[in-house]
């Protein structure tokens, strides 16, 4: 069954394969504190927060986000360079390996769409943190170093599990063009949601108000649901347990904190309107 889908339900390497089971738990554990009233300190569970070297919002999410881009681009590069030099070294004779054939495998192709998918998805976070969103507090020093942490050691580790699976059996159920849609439709929906909670405070106000447009007359957090989405389809694109594992985490982590950003806002706002859900309209 797994075969349809996967690569391969067992990738060939250890370490990635210890690491699918450490991001799976660690989605349960984070997703749980979240619950449990243990967030991580930024946006509106750093309120009122003066523990620790405190961060400019904006400062801190360049330094969640830039290193995961400059990682994605980095193997980027690396990949086409190869690609490159490859073709040169096969028109000269030097390279028996016919490089067309092996650019034409399942997973040469799946990388270079991948790690372009990757990249945009950080641009695009650095982009909205310099031109959209409207920050009003800090981020703790050590959030900072966690959050940047995880988000380039899950990017480097996402696009090394999708390079190790060349040369793998590909998986008889293509679901890329599927990943490529949901990937678009997720980060378009996201970054639209972000521009209208940017429209919420004028230059200057760091005050909360109850969002409205789009999604959010459903739910709290629709931005996190087109992340979800997002994820999903870098999950396909890649094919990869480690890419469903990653989609397992990013999914357990914003479901948790959408339950208690809803939380927030019924404590926050009188007469929160009791229909308005946490992620899912309708649902949940
Ligand atoms: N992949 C992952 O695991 C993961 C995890 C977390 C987040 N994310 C991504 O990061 C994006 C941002 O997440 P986030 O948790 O920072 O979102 P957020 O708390 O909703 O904040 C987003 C922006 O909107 C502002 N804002 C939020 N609620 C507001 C309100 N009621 N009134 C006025 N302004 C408001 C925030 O200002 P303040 O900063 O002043 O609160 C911030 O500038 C998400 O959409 C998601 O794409 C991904």
């Amino acid at each position: 069954m797994a075969s349809q889908f996967l690569f391969e339900s067992t990738t060939p390497s250890l370490y990635i394969q210890v690491l699918e089971k450490v991001v799976l738990v660690s989605g349960i554990v984070m997703g749980f504190m979240e619950l449990k009233g243990i967030h991580l300190k930024y946006s509106k569970f750093n309120q009122g927060s003066s523990s620790g070297v405190q961060l400019s919002s904006r400062t801190a999410m360049l330094i969640f986000y830039l290193p995961s881009f400059l990682i994605a681009v980095f193997f980027l590069f690396c990949k086409l360079l190869w690609v490159n030099a490859s073709i040169l070294l096969e028109k000269l004779g030097l390279l028996q390996i016919s490089i067309s054939l092996q650019l034409h495998q399942d997973a040469g192709l799946r990388f270079i769409i991948l790690a372009t998918a990757v990249a945009l998805h950080f641009l695009k976070r650095v982009f909205e943190v310099l031109f959209i969103h409207q920050y009003s507090g800090g981020i703790t020093m050590s959030t900072t170093v966690i959050v940047s942490f995880l988000y380039s050691f899950s990017s480097a580790n996402l696009l090394y599990a999708m390079q190790i699976s060349e040369g793998l059996t590909s998986p008889s159920v293509d679901l890329m063009p599927l990943g490529l849609v949901l990937f678009v439709v997720g980060i378009s929906g996201n970054l639209y949601h972000h521009y209208l909670l940017s429209g919420l405070r004028k230059k200057g106000e760091k005050g909360y108000v109850l969002p409205k447009g789009g999604l959010f007359e459903f739910v709290v957090c629709p931005h996190y649901l087109f992340e979800i989405i997002g994820f999903l389809g870098i999950a396909f694109i890649s094919q990869t347990a480690f890419g469903f594992c990653q989609f397992s985490f990013v999914f357990l982590y914003l479901l948790a904190r959408s339950l208690s950003t809803r939380e927030w806002y019924v404590k926050k706002f009188e007469g929160f309107p009791s229909h308005r859900k946490a992620l899912v309209p309708f649902i949940i």
